[in-house]
């Protein structure tokens, strides 16, 4: 969970909203207007329509956005924090991406699924960690079975060794109020190929199957599949999300470096603690539980 930042500013609102404006004023924010269940033309495309049309669920998408170009979805919905718990923003295609610890996210058009929700919990900010193994569950658990997609601490997906999803879970907290948290997630569905800096290290499920994926169909699933793991988590079923999150890895018993705040520790994955903590035994034989950090 990325906090720092704004868990820390005191009151955050005023001085994002006039971050914002500013932005606004100079013009960098020209995205188009929002298109509430627009669809594309092509069949390969988001149907937005057959989605909210087909969802099922009681909190997630029930407020649902389109874009078919913005700058970043987690900021689309940072911007709108007064929408609706479950509120979801989805584009086409993301002019600014963003990933974890200050990368970019490539959103290419017509290929991924880039899309974020937003939760407001009645819990404070310390117990929303496992927020993110909620997604990272939701997201697996909506690519095809028969792929060998792997979940990695805390929140990447691997299929073969190389990345095809990411999710980003932003806390914004002011005094007195209920923190919000922006839950991101992107995965690669229909690339062909990835710009050089990032080929070695990314893929998509169409690389990997060498089959197109609809993305209505997954973006359905994931919704679906995002519903009923933050029921869990609000039940307080941790439990099963650590249970779940463990089926989904291959980690745990192996030798993992862990980069935390420029400090390196290498050691055994023994699990996620209840919290969804990693526990990490060095060769001197101590357990740490770590909440965030680069596992390489
Ligand atoms: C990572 O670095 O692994 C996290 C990547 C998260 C990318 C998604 S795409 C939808 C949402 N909007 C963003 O700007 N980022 C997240």
């Amino acid at each position: 969970m990325e906090y720092a930042f704004y868990q820390y500013l005191g009151n955050i609102s005023i001085i994002f909203w006039h971050f914002t404006l500013q932005w606004q004023r100079l013009g960098i924010h020209q995205y188009k207007p929002l298109l509430q269940g627009a669809s594309l033309a092509s069949p390969a495309d988001i149907d937005i329509s057959a989605l909210e049309q087909k969802l099922a669920t009681a909190r997630i998408g029930r407020s649902l956005r389109f874009f078919p170009e913005i700058d970043s979805t987690n900021e689309e919905i940072r911007r709108n924090l007064s929408l609706p718990e479950g509120a979801v923003v989805i584009a086409d295609h993301q002019t600014h991406g963003r990933g974890r610890q200050g990368r970019s996210w490539h959103s290419e058009s017509g290929s991924g699924l880039y899309l974020s929700t937003l939760l407001k919990p009645d819990l404070p900010p310390e117990d929303l960690a496992s927020l993110t193994l909620m997604a990272g569950i939701a997201t697996i658990s909506a690519i095809p079975q028969q792929t060998s997609a792997k979940l990695k601490w805390p929140n990447d997906i691997l299929l073969n060794g190389k990345k095809i999803a990411g999710i980003l879970c932003e806390c914004i907290a002011e005094p007195g109020a209920h923190p919000a948290v922006i839950v991101g997630i992107g995965i690669n569905l229909n690339h062909t190929r990835f710009p050089e800096n990032i080929q070695d290290i990314a893929t998509s499920l169409k690389l990997e199957t060498g089959k197109d994926v609809d993305r209505t169909q997954l973006a359905l699933s994931l919704l679906q599949n995002l519903d009923s793991e933050y029921e869990e988590f609000l039940q307080g079923k941790m439990d099963n999300l650590v249970r779940k999150w463990t089926e989904h890895s291959d980690m745990f018993g192996k030798t993992v470096t862990v980069s935390q705040k420029g400090k390196k520790q290498t050691g055994t994955a023994i699990g996620l603690n209840p919290q969804g903590k990693l526990i990490l035994q060095t060769p001197d034989g101590k357990q740490h539980l770590l909440d965030s950090g680069e596992l390489h």
